[in-house]
C-alpha cells in the first residue's frame, strides 16, 4: 500500500520495481489525501486500485484518521509506504499500522525535520544533506531510521535543484529497502530496525 499527495516519483519507482518478479512486494492500492495529482494518475495507468480521502470530507482530523485506518485495513497490506504523503497519520492509523509504515524525509534526520528539508539545509549552509527512510511514529520525521543516503549540496544549488538531486538518491534507497523489508520481514529493537534472520 502506498499513500501519496503529489507527483509520485517515489511511487513510480516502486511500481517499476514491483514489476520485477523477484522484488518481493506488490502494490495492492494507492491512496491520496487529494484529487487530481500525478501520483494517482500513475497508479491508474498501471491498473492499481486507488482511493482518495480528503480531510475536508470529515468533521475533524480524528474522523479522517479513523477512515484512513479503516480504508487501508480493507486492503490488508503488510507494509504501508508514505511516498510524499503530506499529512501526519494519527493514533487510529498508527494503532493498526504503527511499526510497519515507512516514510522518507529529504534530509539527514535528525537534521531539518518538517516540510522544507532541502530549503532548511540550504539556509543553514550544510555541504552534505540527503534522505532518510524511517518507520513512522507519532512525531514529525522522528521514527526509527531504516537507512540514510548522503547527497552533496553544490555551489549554485537552489531548493529545487537540491531537492531533485536528493530525490534521485531517495528513490533508489526506498526501492532497495522496501524490497529487503518485504522479502525478509523486520522488527524494531529499541530504535534499531532489524531484518528478520541473519542479514548482517
Ligand atoms: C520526496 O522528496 C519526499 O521525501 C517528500 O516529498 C517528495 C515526494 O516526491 N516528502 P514524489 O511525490 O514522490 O515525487
Amino acid at each position: 500500500m502506498v499513500l501519496v499527495s503529489g507527483s509520485g516519483t517515489n511511487l513510480q519507482a516502486l511500481i517499476d520495481a514491483s514489476a520485477e518478479p523477484d522484488y518481493g512486494a506488490e502494490i495492492v492500492a494507492v491512496g491520496a489525501d487529494r484529487d487530481g495529482i500525478e501520483g494517482l494518475a500513475r497508479a491508474e495507468r498501471h491498473g492499481i486500485e486507488t482511493f482518495v480521502l480528503r480531510t475536508s470530507q470529515f468533521d475533524d482530523r480524528a474522523a479522517w484518521d479513523v477512515a484512513l485506518a479503516d480504508t487501508v485495513a480493507s486492503y490488508d497490506p503488510d507494509l504501508v509506504v508514505l511516498a510524499g504523503f503530506m499529512k501526519l497519520t494519527g493514533p487510529a492509523f498508527l494503532g493498526l499500522f504503527g511499526g510497519r509504515t515507512l516514510n522518507t524525509h529529504p534530509a539527514l534526520s535528525p537534521a531539518f525535520p518538517g516540510m522544507h528539508g532541502p530549503r532548511d539545509a540550504l539556509a543553514y549552509g550544510v555541504k552534505i544533506t540527503g534522505a532518510t527512510l524511517f518507520v513512522v511514529d507519532e512525531g514529525v520525521d522522528t521514527g526509527p531510521i531504516v537507512a540514510q543516503v548522503a547527497v552533496p549540496v553544490l555551489d549554485g544549488d537552489d531548493e529545487s535543484s537540491l531537492h531533485e538531486r536528493i530525490k534521485t538518491s531517495e528513490r533508489a534507497m526506498l526501492v532497495d529497502w522496501v524490497g529487503k523489508l518485504a522479502r525478509h520481514g523486520f522488527h524494531i529493537d529499541d530504535r534499531a530496525v532489524r531484518l528478520a534472520g541473519d542479514h548482517t
